[in-house]
C-alpha cells in the first residue's frame, strides 16, 4: 500500500518510518510512504504557503496554489489526469469504496474532519493507494476542502499543531491492518475495538509476581472456561470505561445476560 503524504514538515515523518512495525513494512515492501513538501511547490523567491484570512481574524490560512500544485503534480508526474484517478467527491468516494483499486481517496487531516475510528481505518485499507494532506497554520483555505480533498479526517476532539503527527495515526492503524504486517497472523482480529469491545486483559509469566497471581482461571487449560471469561472481562470493561460502545457491539444473549446481572449489582 502506498501513501503520499504532503507536508511542510517532512522531517517529522522520519524516525516513526524508521523503528518497529512501519520500518519492516516498508522494508518487506508491504507499505510504501512518499513525503512531498508542500513548499517545493510555493511560487516567488520566499515559497510562502500561508495568507491573511480574508475578513480578518486572528491566524493564517494554507494557500491554495502550493497544495494544488503539489497533489497535482505527483498524478502528472504518473501521466494519468487528477481528475481520473482521485476519488473526488463525497459521491466518489462512495463508488471508490466499491472499487477500491482504481480510486486514491484524497484525505485532509484537520480536527473538522470525520473522527477517525477502526471502522474508518479498515474502509482506508481496502484501497492500495491514499493521499494525506496535513495542514498547518489556522486552516486550509476552503477550496482545498471543497474541490481537492474527497474526506477529511480527525484523531479527536483536541486540538495539534498540524495534521503530521494524525497522519503517522492513520498510516499506522491502517498498515497494521495489512495481511503480513504483524507478525502473528491472527492479527489484528482480538484487537480492542475490532469485535467493537475493549481487549480483555492480558498476562504472561511469571504466574506470581510480587505477590500478584495471574487469574487461576488461565492456567486451568480449560479452553472454553478461557474464552467465557475474556468475553466477560471485554464486556466489563468496556461497559465500565467506554458504555458508549456497547450500543454498536455485536452482543450474543450470553453476552446480554451478562451485562443484564451487571446493571443489578
Ligand atoms: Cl487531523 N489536525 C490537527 N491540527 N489537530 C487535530 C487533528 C488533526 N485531529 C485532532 N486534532
Amino acid at each position: 500500500m502506498r501513501f503520499d503524504i504532503f507536508t511542510l514538515f517532512p522531517g517529522i515523518f522520519e524516525s516513526p518510518l524508521k523503528e518497529s512495525m512501519l520500518k519492516r513494512a516498508i522494508e518487506s515492501g508491504l507499505l510504501d510512504v512518499q513525503l512531498h513538501n508542500i513548499r517545493d511547490y510555493a511560487e516567488g523567491r520566499h515559497q510562502v504557503t500561508d495568507d491573511y484570512p480574508y475578513g480578518g481574524g486572528g491566524g493564517m490560512v494554507m494557500k491554495p496554489e502550493p497544495v494544488f500544485a503539489a497533489v497535482e503534480a505527483i498524478f502528472k508526474d504518473e501521466g494519468g489526469g487528477l481528475r481520473d484517478e482521485a476519488a473526488s467527491s463525497v459521491d466518489s468516494v462512495q463508488s471508490a469504496i466499491q472499487n477500491p483499486q482504481s480510486k486514491i481517496p484524497i484525505v485532509l487531516l484537520t480536527p473538522q474532519g470525520r473522527l477517525f475510528n477502526q471502522q474508518i481505518a479498515t474502509e482506508l485499507a481496502q484501497y492500495n493507494r491514499v493521499v494525506l494532506i496535513c495542514g498547518r497554520y489556522e486552516g486550509f483555505d476552503e477550496r482545498i476542502r471543497e474541490y481537492l480533498a474527497t474526506d477529511e479526517v480527525s484523531i479527536g476532539d483536541y486540538v495539534l499543531t498540524g495534521g503530521e503527527l494524525a497522519a503517522l495515526v492513520v498510516v499506522d492503524a491502517i498498515i497494521r491492518l495489512k495481511p503480513g504486517v504483524l507478525g502473528d497472523p491472527t492479527g489484528a482480529i482480538d484487537d480492542s475495538h475490532a469485535s467493537g469491545l475493549l481487549e480483555y486483559p492480558h498476562y504472561t509469566r511469571p504466574p506470581e509476581f510480587r505477590g500478584w497471581r495471574v487469574p487461576e482461571i488461565l492456567l486451568s487449560g480449560d479452553h472454553a472456561k478461557v474464552d467465557r471469561w475474556r468475553r466477560e472481562q471485554a464486556l466489563l470493561r468496556t461497559w465500565r470505561r467506554r458504555p458508549d460502545l456497547l450500543a454498536r457491539a455485536e452482543l450474543s444473549e450470553l453476552d446480554r445476560a451478562f451485562l443484564r446481572q451487571l446493571e443489578q449489582e
